[in-house]
C-alpha cells in the first residue's frame, strides 16, 4: 500500500489516510455568522471523497476579528449550526477540525459594525482601529479557549490555532507588526507568550486527549518579518504548551496559494520549510501548497518530509480526489491553481472553484 494511504493517528485521533483538507474559508455563513447549509455540504462532500482529516475554515472566535461570509464560534447560538456539519461529516465515515482565528487588523469596521482590534496601532489606521490593551489580550484569549470549548461540543474532532497568513495570531508573532512594549511584544519570547498561553489555558480547558493543531507561517519571506528559525523557536514552546500536530504554511497574502502548479518543481513549495520543521519537532508536521501530483505527495512522505499531505484548492475542485486516487487514478488534480476559487470570499459568498463551474455552465450540467 502506498504510504498516503496508510492509518494515522493524531494524539487519540484515529484517520483513514494521511490526506489533510487544509483549512479552506467556506464562505457564505449566515446572519450572526453561523454556518450555512453549503458549508455543511461542502465538508460532508469531503467525507465521502475519502479526506482523512478535513480542516474546516476559519472560523473567529469573536464578532470584531470576523469578516462577511465567514462563520463564527463565538457564541453557544452558533454550535447547532456546527453540529449538523460534523453529524454530516461523521455520517460519511470522515475526521474533522475545526480551524479558529481572529482577524485582528486584517478586517474593518465596515465588515464587522465593530471597532478593529490591533496589536500595533500605526499612525495611518485611523479612529476605527484600538491598539489593544491588556483586557483585549485577555478577553481574546479567553475567547480561543472558548472557541474550542464550543468546538469540542458541537463534535469537532479537533481544533487548529490560525498561526498564518498575517491574521491576528500571526500579527502577535510578527515583530513587523508587534511593537508593543509590554509583557506581549519586543523580544521573541515575549511574542510567543500570548500564544503559549493561550494554548496552555485551551489544553486545561479541553483535557490532554483532545487533539489541538496549529497552522503557521514557517517564514515571512519579508524583511522584518517572521524567520524560519523564530518560527521553528515558536513552534517548539506551542508544542510544549499542549499542540499535537503542525501545519508548515508559509508567508503572508501573495505566498500563500501560489499561482501556475504546473510542474514537480513547483509542487510542494514548503517543503524544504517542513522538513527543516520535521528535522527539529517531536510532533506530525502537515505539508501544504502546491500539492497536487499523488505521486509527489507519496515522496513527500517516504523522503520523511512530512508526515500529512495537506490540500486546499484542489478539493475545492474535486472533492472525491482522494477516492479518485485510492482507486487507482494517477491524474494529477484538475486544479489550475488560478485562485479563481478566492474571488467569492471577496463578498462573502459561497467558495466554488471557477474553472469548474464555467465549464459546467458551458456543458449545461449546472
Ligand atoms: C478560497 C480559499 C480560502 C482559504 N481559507 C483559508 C482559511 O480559512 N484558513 C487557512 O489557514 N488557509 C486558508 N486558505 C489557504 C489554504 O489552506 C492553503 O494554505 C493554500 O491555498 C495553499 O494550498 P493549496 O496549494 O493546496 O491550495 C484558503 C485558500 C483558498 C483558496
Amino acid at each position: 500500500m502506498m504510504k498516503v494511504f496508510e492509518k494515522k493517528r493524531i494524539n487519540g485521533l484515529e484517520l483513514a489516510n494521511s490526506f489533510v483538507r487544509s483549512a479552506t474559508a467556506e464562505g457564505a455563513s449566515l446572519p450572526n455568522d453561523e454556518v450555512s447549509k453549503h458549508h455543511t455540504a461542502t465538508l460532508a462532500a469531503l467525507a465521502k471523497g475519502g479526506v482523512g482529516l478535513i480542516i474546516a475554515g476559519s472560523a473567529s472566535v469573536s464578532p470584531e476579528g470576523g469578516a462577511p461570509g465567514i462563520a463564527g464560534i463565538y457564541a453557544d447560538s452558533q454550535i447547532e449550526g456546527h453540529r449538523r456539519t460534523t453529524d454530516a461529516v461523521h455520517a460519511g465515515g470522515g475526521k474533522i477540525a475545526l480551524q479558529i482565528f481572529h482577524n485582528g487588523k486584517m478586517t474593518s469596521k465596515a465588515a464587522t459594525g465593530l471597532t478593529v482590534l490591533a496589536v500595533s496601532k500605526d499612525n495611518d489606521m485611523g479612529d476605527d482601529v484600538k491598539e489593544m490593551d491588556a483586557a483585549d489580550f485577555k478577553r481574546i484569549g479567553e475567547a480561543f479557549v472558548q472557541a474550542t470549548v464550543r468546538a469540542k461540543k458541537a463534535g469537532y474532532d479537533a481544533v487548529q490555532f490560525h498561526v498564518a497568513h498575517g491574521y491576528f495570531l500571526h500579527q502577535v508573532l510578527s515583530p513587523m507588526d508587534n511593537r508593543r512594549t509590554d509583557e506581549y511584544g519586543g523580544t521573541l519570547e515575549k511574542r510567543i507568550r500570548f500564544i503559549a498561553e493561550s494554548i496552555a489555558a485551551t489544553r486545561k480547558a479541553v483535557g490532554p486527549d483532545y487533539p489541538l493543531l496549529l497552522k503557521i507561517s514557517s517564514e515571512d519571506f519579508i524583511e522584518g518579518g517572521v524567520t524560519l528559525e523564530d518560527a521553528l523557536e515558536a513552534t517548539k514552546q506551542f508544542v510544549a504548551a499542549g499542540i499535537d500536530a503542525v501545519e508548515t504554511s508559509s508567508g503572508l497574502a501573495g505566498d500563500i496559494a501560489r499561482l501556475g502548479i504546473n510542474s514537480f518543481a513547483k509542487e510542494a513549495y514548503n517543503r524544504k520549510q517542513a522538513a527543516y520543521f520535521k528535522e527539529n519537532l517531536s510532533v506530525p508536521v502537515m505539508l501544504v501548497g502546491g500539492l497536487r501530483s499523488l505521486d509527489v505527495a507519496e515522496i513527500m512522505l517516504k523522503d520523511g518530509v512530512a508526515d500529512f499531505i495537506s490540500l486546499s484548492r484542489p478539493l475545492i475542485a474535486e472533492p472525491d480526489l482522494i477516492n479518485r486516487w485510492k482507486s487507482g487514478s494517477t491524474e494529477k488534480a484538475f486544479c489550475k491553481s488560478c485562485n479563481g476559487c478566492f474571488k467569492p470570499l471577496m463578498t462573502g459568498d459561497a467558495v466554488v472553484c471557477s474553472v469548474k463551474r464555467a465549464l459546467e455552465k458551458k456543458n449545461g450540467t449546472t
